[in-house]
């Protein structure tokens, strides 16, 4: 078991476990604290324009980088190491937003995937940061209700070679699917299967040991020209390692499309735990249901109905904004009726009778051009001017 470069902290609790469990070769595996690695390099190409200007990965949902929920999932399970994949487009916005994780209690280092060959790549790729120890693998862009960190525990007590998290959906072949026997064994895993032989989909967050580097080392490309994660599990299998799973029971979302982004929006916007307001709300207004009302907002004249965010330094002037409704910071908003959408940082809304199931980017300008449209559903990109 290599000891070199070890902190102390991981020293000791080398020490600890060995001591405690001497016999067990089991409990060896766990002699080296989890790290965590987030997969944060995809290019987001369902989400164009969007994601030509702002990663994937910080897209506010509910008013916060749809990241930040990995970086407390992580940090909620008592993960402190945490690597993050991330591609020469991405890096340096996400660096720039997550910095050294100093937020989180956590040390982050950045790894870099030149190329998007894969999610097995992406852990080739961070084989240095990752050393020998057992990690929890994290798709930067999944969002779940569950806690991972039982996950994390169900792990650690049981200490199989591999951990898969499982949801069951309606159509799996979108997905990584796996059989499962009746004692919660992982029999055999398949990269989106034309033909399904269940409907258990490998969800965003897996759980390695080391053992993992060797079954991807023989990996070869799939079908779709990556390296699957998915395919190096099924390796383990194959080899006779015990691969358990957990099944979710709450909402599984991965952000990939601009529906998956709302309903992520609306899910979480539902989980807003009443009124916290530090702006100021005008006696002309009116608020109910759950509102989040950031500092140095200003609501004029307006009806807010939760769920809604709001961030800080906004004015909501004449309007109507929500249910299911995030606006970023410095949103400014006249005139209009707003419902369902993400608006993000810095966007003009002027005269628009209702915007519908809408993603606003970063210093969009929407205004009132010709006559009064009665619907619109507006999917813009940053610093884009939409005249309706
Ligand atoms: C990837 C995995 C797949 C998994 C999915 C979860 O798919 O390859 O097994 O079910 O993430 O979001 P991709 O997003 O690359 O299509």
């Amino acid at each position: 078991m290599p000891t070199k470069h070890l902190s102390i902290l991981e020293v000791k609790a080398h020490i600890e476990l060995v001591s405690y469990n001497s016999n067990s070769a089991k409990i060896q595996r766990r002699c080296y604290k989890l790290k965590a690695l987030i997969l944060a390099a995809g290019k987001g190409t369902r989400l164009k324009p969007l994601t030509d200007t702002l990663p994937k990965h910080l897209i506010p949902v509910a008013n916060k980088p749809i990241i930040f929920y990995a970086m407390e999932q992580i940090h909620e399970a008592g993960i402190d190491d945490i690597g993050i994949v991330v591609s020469t487009e991405s890096g340096p916005e996400i660096k720039k937003v997550v910095s050294d994780g100093f937020r989180w209690n956590a040390r982050v280092t950045y790894v870099l995937q030149s190329e998007p060959l894969g999610l097995a790549h992406a852990v080739m790729a961070a084989r240095e940061f990752l050393a020998d120890s057992s990690f929890l693998l994290f798709l930067g862009d999944n969002l779940f209700r569950d806690r991972v960190k039982n996950i994390v525990d169900e792990f650690n007590t049981c200490s199989p070679d591999a951990l898969v998290v499982l949801k069951e959906v309606a159509d799996p072949r979108a997905f990584g699917v796996a059989e499962v026997n009746t004692l919660g064994k992982v029999q055999c895993v398949v990269e989106k299967p034309k033909e399904p032989k269940s409907n258990l989909a490998l969800a965003g967050v897996y759980v390695f040991t080391a053992g993992v580097h060797e079954a991807i080392s023989k990996l070869k490309p799939s079908r779709r020209g990556e390296y699957e994660i998915t395919d190096a599990i099924q390796k383990l299998i194959e080899q006779g390692k015990d691969v358990h799973c957990h099944t979710l029971k709450g909402w599984w979302l991965d952000a990939g499309k601009k529906e998956d982004l709302l309903k992520a929006n609306r899910v979480l916007l539902e989980e807003v735990t009443g009124p916290a307001i530090y702006g100021d709300v005008d006696f002309k207004s009116s608020i109910s249901g759950n509102i989040e009302i950031g500092s140095g907002t200003k609501i004029v004249n307006s009806t807010l109905s939760g769920p809604v965010s709001i961030a800080e330094n906004c004015h909501i002037i004449d309007s109507r904004i929500g249910p299911y409704t995030s606006l970023g910071p410095g949103t400014i908003i006249t005139d209009a009726f707003v419902e369902n959408s993400i608006i993000m940082a810095g966007a003009h809304i002027t005269s628009i009778p209702h915007i519908v199931d809408s993603i606003i980017g970063r210093n969009v300008e929407v205004v009132l051009k010709a006559a009064r449209v009665e619907k619109s559903e507006i999917f813009a990109g940053d610093y884009a001017r939409i005249e309706l």
